[in-house]
This record gives C-alpha cells, sequence and structure tokens, in this order.
C-alpha cells in the first residue's frame, strides 16, 4: 500500500485520506496479530536467530519496533494530509517498517519456521487471517505493549486493543 500511495502522489485529500488510513489500520492489527498470537509461539518453541540468542530478545526487539512504528503512524496523523510534513511523516512510516520487516524475516519467523511444524504452522496462519478479518475496521486502539522478558512456554501479558 506504500506503492499505492507512491502512485496517488499528485492525488485528492480524500484519495490520500483513504488509502492512507486503510494502510495504518493494516499495519496496527498486523503488529498487535504478531503479538497476540505469533510471539507467545516464539517464545515456546523459538532458540533465536540472527542476532538475537532467544526468543525472549527477538519479542523484545520487535515490540519496540512496533511501538516505533505506532509512534511514526501517530505523527502522520498529525499532519495535514497531502503536505510536505505528511509525505515525510508516511516516508518515516515506511522506514520503520521495512527495517523491521527486514529484520523479522531473518531473525524470528526464520526462528520460527525451523522450529513449529507445518500442521503448526497452517493453524497459525489461518488464525492470523482470521484475526485481521476480525479487526480489519479497527480504529486506532492505543495498544502499546511494553517490552519484557518472558519465561518461555508463559502466555504474553498483551492487553485488550480493538
Ligand atoms: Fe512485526
Amino acid at each position: 500500500m506504500f506503492a499505492t500511495l507512491d502512485d496517488l502522489h499528485e492525488s485528492e485529500a480524500d484519495a490520500l485520506s483513504a488509502v492512507w488510513g486503510r494502510l495504518r489500520v493494516f499495519l496496527e492489527v498486523y503488529a498487535e496479530a504478531e503479538e497476540r498470537l505469533f510471539y507467545p509461539e516464539l517464545l515456546r518453541l523459538g532458540t533465536g536467530a540472527g542476532s538475537k540468542d532467544s526468543p525472549e530478545a527477538e519479542t523484545d526487539d520487535a515490540i519496540h519496533d512496533h511501538n516505533e512504528i505506532r509512534d511514526a503512524i501517530g505523527l502522520v496523523d498529525a499532519e495535514e494530509v497531502g503536505t510536505g510534513s505528511w509525505w515525510k511523516a508516511v516516508a518515516k512510516v515506511r522506514e520503520a517498517n521495512s527495517d523491521h520487516m527486514g529484520e523479522e524475516e531473518r531473525e524470528s519467523l526464520a526462528d520460527f519456521r525451523c522450529h513449529a511444524d507445518l500442521d503448526l504452522r497452517h493453524s497459525f496462519g489461518l488464525s492470523f487471517v482470521v484475526f485481521e478479518a476480525q479487526h480489519a475496521r479497527c480504529e486506532r486502539s492505543g495498544h502499546r505493549p511494553v517490552p519484557v522478558h518472558r519465561a518461555p512456554g508463559r502466555s504474553s501479558d498483551v492487553r485488550s486493543g480493538c
């Protein structure tokens, strides 16, 4: 959807606002789904990957990154749609999201793939899609977990969002 915004660069504010609104919800719901569904499983099964030596380190880093993305989203919402400062704020969200996704792919997702069998991965994938569908119209939840180390096998303390 960032690419769609690129193509809409000269468009009216209502078009930009509509696409940004959908993208914002997607980013927030995706992060929340990971925190509720994926990272508790990673804490149970993972051993660490890439630069992280444990699933706790992977989880804490992901929550930190997700909160950076949430903060950047808040800065976009504070700007007038379509202005130069709005586009700069959107670019910051894109940068934070791209950095996070690359790291997550190399580390926590790779760790999970190495330790979860195909049945679990399939079941997990379906749960993820259902969560996203259930929250697709969610307004900003204010969900903001704090990175903490947890013992493997314990569920996270993620609070209710939207
Ligand atoms: Fe993530």
